[in-house]
C-alpha cells in the first residue's frame, strides 16, 4: 500500500467534527428513537468521512466507521471476568418479594423503609463491556460467570453501543459495563419470516435469535442481525464511584448509554408491588420480550453490606410475571398446507382468553411434536401465548384425561387434496407431493411472483387469490396468459391499474437463472441453493432429470437438498411446466455460471462419510446444526450407536453423553464441529 501522507490540520478537524456529528445521530437514531436528520443527509456524512479516512488515513478508534468491516475469525478467545457475573434469585409471587424485603431489613437490622429500584428484566444474552481510557476494549459473553466468550468485534456491530465513552464529567479509568443483548420483537418477526422464506429453520424465540447472532463468527452477518442492548449495571472499575444504582444509571444515560426503558425509584415494598405491577402492564407493548422485572437496593453502601451468596447477590431479586397460559380442551387436530407441501398439524380448541385475547386454535409444529407430548383430541392442554409469540400448547393435564381421547396420526393423505403424502427420511416434516394442490397453488404463486423470485410488482397475495378464486391462474404458466381484458373485467382493476399489470408480468420474463430456480419453490432450496445451483449449471435444461449423486458434487450442496432438486428435476410435470413458460417467452440469463470445468465436484466434503449425533442445547437451532452437517457431507442421527463417529455436546447434555462413554465415541463441542466441518463463516448459511 502506498505510504499515505499525513493529514492537514483542517481535515482532522473535519474528520474529528464528522465522527462527533455521525456518533451523536446514532445516539438519536438507535437509543433515542428520535432522529434529527433524514436518511440522506445522515448517508451524506457517513460518505464524507469514510472518503477522507481513507484518503488521509486518519481514523479515530470511536469512528463509526469501524463497526462493521472486521474480517470472520476462527473461533472466540475466553475472556476472564475481573468480577464475577452473578445471577439473580426468583420471586412468583407478592409474598415472595415481602419476605425479600423482610430479610434484608433483618440483615442489615433496620426498621425503615429500603429504597429500591425497579427495571424490566431482558430476556436476552448478558454481556460486559469493558471501556479502557473511555474506549470499548473488549466484549464479552457471561459463560460460566467466571470466564466468557470475546465476541468484542460482533458487540461492535451493535449501533447503540458507545465505542467512546462520552467527554466530560466522570470517564473511569477503567470500567465493566453489564446489559442484556437483545433482538427487537418486530426484526425478531422479519429475521424469521425471511428465514422461514428461504427455507431455513426459524428461531424458537427472540433470545435464541439473539444469542444466535452474537456468537456468530462473522461480525458481518451479526451487523445484519440488528441487535440492540440495554445496560443495567456494572462489574469492576477503577476511578469512578457511584453512590447508588439510580446515580450509576443517570450516569449511563448521560454518557449516551441505553438503559431499560422504564426505571422507577420505590420506597418501601409496597411501592415496589406497584412499580412492578406497571411493568408488568406495560410488557405486551414493549419491543422487547421480558419475563420479569428486577429489583435492586439502591443505596451502594447497603449493597456492599449485603454483599453476595456464590451465585447470586442478595441486594437484588428477579419478580417473575405469570406467564400467559390457560387451560382449554383440544376439540380437533388438523393439518394445513402451505407453500412446499408441509403438512403443519394445528389444534382446534374451546375458546379461551389469554392477556386480553381470544385465542381458538393453535400450531402444533410438526407431528412428532404431537407424539411427544402425547397430545390426542379431547384432551384438556395448558396453551401459552407469550407476548405477540403464537400460541402454543404447552402440556396435556394428563389428570384430565377420560379414556376417550382420541389419538391422532400422521396424515396418510393431503388434508385439502387428498393427494400421496411423503415423509423424507430423518425429517419430521410430512408433505403432500401433489404439485396441484389447491392449498399449495395459491402460496406458491405468491411465492413465484414475489420479490425475490420473479419479481412480478402488484401480483401480491391480494391479487393472487382474486384471480385464483375467478379462475384464472392455477398455476405459474397461467401468469403469462394473462391479457388485458382479463385484468379489466375484475373488479379491482382499471384500465391504469391494469396495464400496470400487463407490463410488470411482461418485464418479468428475463429473469436469472438463479431468481427463476427459487422461485420454482423447490423443497430447500433458497436463495443460497438456487445461486449454487446458477453457478454450475449454464442452463435450465442441464438441470432436467438430474440425478442427485451429480448434484451432490457441487460443495455446499447437501443430500437433502440434492434430493429435492433431483426429484423436482425428475417430474414431468414440472419440466412440463417450465417448458410451457419458456413458451410464453421466458428466457433465463446466466450470469452467474462459473463452474466450467466440472472437477471441483468431485472434491471431497469434509464431513463426508462421518456420522454425528447431538445432545444438549447448542448456540444455534439444532436442525441449523444438523443441516449443517448434511451440507458439508455428513450424517445427523438422532441415535447414538457404535458407529456414530462424533457426539456433539452442547449445554446441559443429556444421557447421550453417559452412553457414547460407554460406547466410546468421541465427544466434541460445537466450536470443534465447525472446524471439522471447515465452515467459513463468511458462507451465509445453506439453507
Ligand atoms: S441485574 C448482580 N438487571 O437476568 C445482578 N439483570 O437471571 C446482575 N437481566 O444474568 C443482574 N435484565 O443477564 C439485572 N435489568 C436487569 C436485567 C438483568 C436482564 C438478566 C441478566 C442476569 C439474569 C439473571
Amino acid at each position: 500500500m502506498p505510504e499515505k501522507k499525513e493529514a492537514p490540520a483542517e481535515i482532522k478537524r473535519e474528520v474529528e467534527r464528522l465522527v462527533k456529528e455521525i456518533n451523536y445521530h446514532n445516539y438519536r437514531y438507535y437509543v433515542l428513537d428520535s432522529p434529527v436528520i433524514t436518511d440522506e443527509e445522515y448517508d451524506r456524512l457517513y460518505r464524507r468521512l469514510k472518503q477522507l479516512e481513507e484518503k488521509y488515513g486518519y481514523i479515530l478508534p470511536e469512528s463509526p466507521t469501524g463497526r462493521v468491516g472486521a474480517a470472520p475469525s476462527e473461533k472466540f478467545a475466553k475472556v476472564r471476568h475481573t468480577a464475577p457475573m452473578l445471577s439473580l434469585d426468583n420471586a412468583f409471587s407478592h409474598d415472595e418479594l415481602r419476605e425479600f424485603d423482610k430479610r434484608i431489613k433483618r440483615l442489615l437490622g433496620r426498621g425503615e423503609d429500603i429504597e429500591y429500584t425497579v427495571e424490566p428484566k431482558y430476556d436476552g444474552l448478558a454481556m460486559e463491556l469493558t471501556y479502557e481510557g473511555g474506549f470499548l476494549a473488549r466484549a464479552s459473553t457471561r459463560g460460566d460467570g467466571f470466564e466468557g466468550e470475546d465476541v468484542t468485534r460482533n458487540i461492535r456491530t451493535i449501533m447503540a453501543v458507545p465505542l467512546k465513552i462520552e467527554d466530560g464529567g466522570a470517564v473511569p479509568e477503567v470500567i465493566d459495563l453489564r446489559g442484556e443483548v437483545y433482538m427487537d420483537l418486530e426484526e425478531f418477526k422479519k429475521l424469521n419470516r425471511s428465514r422461514e422464506e428461504a427455507g431455513e429453520p426459524a428461531f424458537a424465540n427472540p433470545r435464541n435469535a439473539a444469542a444466535g447472532s452474537v456468537r456468530q463468527l462473522d461480525p458481518a452477518i451479526t451487523a445484519s442481525r440488528k441487535l440492540f442492548i440495554a445496560f443495567y449495571g456494572m462489574g469492576a472499575a477503577k476511578g469512578v464511584e457511584f453512590k447508588s444504582h439510580s446515580e450509576f444509571m443517570d450516569w449511563l444515560r448521560s454518557k449516551r448509554f441505553p438503559v431499560p426503558a422504564v426505571f422507577e425509584k420505590a420506597r418501601g415494598i409496597e411501592r415496589v408491588l406497584e412499580a412492578v405491577e406497571k411493568i408488568e402492564n406495560m410488557r405486551e407493548r414493549f419491543r422487547f420480550e421480558t419475563d420479569g422485572a428486577v429489583i435492586k437496593v439502591d443505596d451502594a453502601g447497603l449493597q456492599q453490606r449485603l454483599g453476595s451468596k456464590t451465585r447470586e447477590p442478595r441486594w437484588a431479586i428477579a419478580y417473575k410475571f405469570t406467564a400467559h397460559q390457560a387451560s382449554t380442551k383440544i376439540m380437533d387436530i388438523r393439518g394445513s398446507v402451505g407453500r412446499t407441501g408441509v403438512i403443519t398439524p394445528y389444534a382446534v380448541f374451546e375458546p379461551v382468553r389469554i392477556g386480553g385475547v381470544t385465542v381458538g386454535k393453535s400450531t402444533l409444529h410438526n407431528w412428532d411434536e404431537i407424539k411427544r407430548k402425547d397430545i390426542r383430541i379431547g384432551d384438556t392442554v395448558v396453551v401459552e401465548r407469550a407476548g405477540d409469540v403464537i400460541p402454543h400448547v404447552l402440556m396435556v393435564i394428563r389428570e384430565k384425561r377420560t379414556g376417550r381421547e382420541k389419538e391422532v396420526h400422521v396424515p396418510a393423505r393431503c388434508p385439502v387434496c387428498g393427494g400421496e403424502v411423503v415423509r423424507e427420511e430423518g425429517e419430521v416434516a410430512v408433505r403432500c407431493v401433489s404439485l396441484s394442490c389447491p392449498a399449495q397453488v395459491q402460496e406458491r404463486i405468491i411465492h413465484f411472483a414475489g420479490r425475490n423470485g420473479m419479481d412480478i410488482e402488484g401480483l401480491g397475495e391480494k391479487n393472487v387469490e382474486l384471480l385464483y378464486t375467478k379462475g384464472l391462474i392455477k398455476n405459474f404458466e397461467d401468469i403469462y396468459r394473462l391479457k388485458m381484458d382479463d385484468f379489466l373485467a375484475l373488479p379491482r382493476f382499471a384500465r391504469k391499474s391494469a396495464t400496470n399489470m400487463v407490463n410488470a408480468i411482461e418485464r418479468s420474463k428475463t429473469p436469472t437463472l438463479a431468481r427463476f430456480l427459487y422461485s420454482l419453490g423447490i423443497p430447500h432450496v433458497g436463495e443460497y441453493a438456487a445461486r449454487l445451483l446458477a453457478k454450475n449449471f449454464p442452463e435450465l435444461e442441464d438441470l432436467y432429470h438430474v440425478p442427485a449423486e451429480k448434484l451432490l458434487r457441487i460443495k455446499h450442496l447437501g443430500d437433502k437438498i440434492a434430493g429435492a432438486i433431483s426429484a423436482f428435476f425428475k417430474d414431468e410435470k414440472n419440466i412440463k411446466t417450465m417448458e410451457a413458460l419458456k413458451s410464453y417467452g421466458l428466457r433465463m440469463e446466466n450470469p452467474d455460471f462459473t463452474e466450467k470445468k466440472t472437477e471441483k465436484w468431485k472434491e471431497k466434503l469434509p464431513l463426508e462419510g462421518m456420522t454425528f449425533v447431538i445432545t444438549g442445547m447448542l448456540p444455534v437451532p439444532r436442525k441449523e446444526a444438523e443441516d449443517m452437517i448434511e451440507a458439508r457431507g455428513g450424517h445427523a442421527s438422532s441415535a447414538i450407536s457404535g458407529s456414530t463417529d462424533y457426539l456433539v455436546a452442547g449445554e446441559k447434555p443429556g444421557s447421550k453423553l453417559d452412553k457414547a462413554r460407554q460406547l466410546g465415541v468421541k465427544t466434541i463441542s460445537y466450536e470443534e464441529l465447525l472446524e471439522l466441518a471447515k465452515v467459513r463463516p463468511d458462507t451465509p448459511s445453506l439453507f
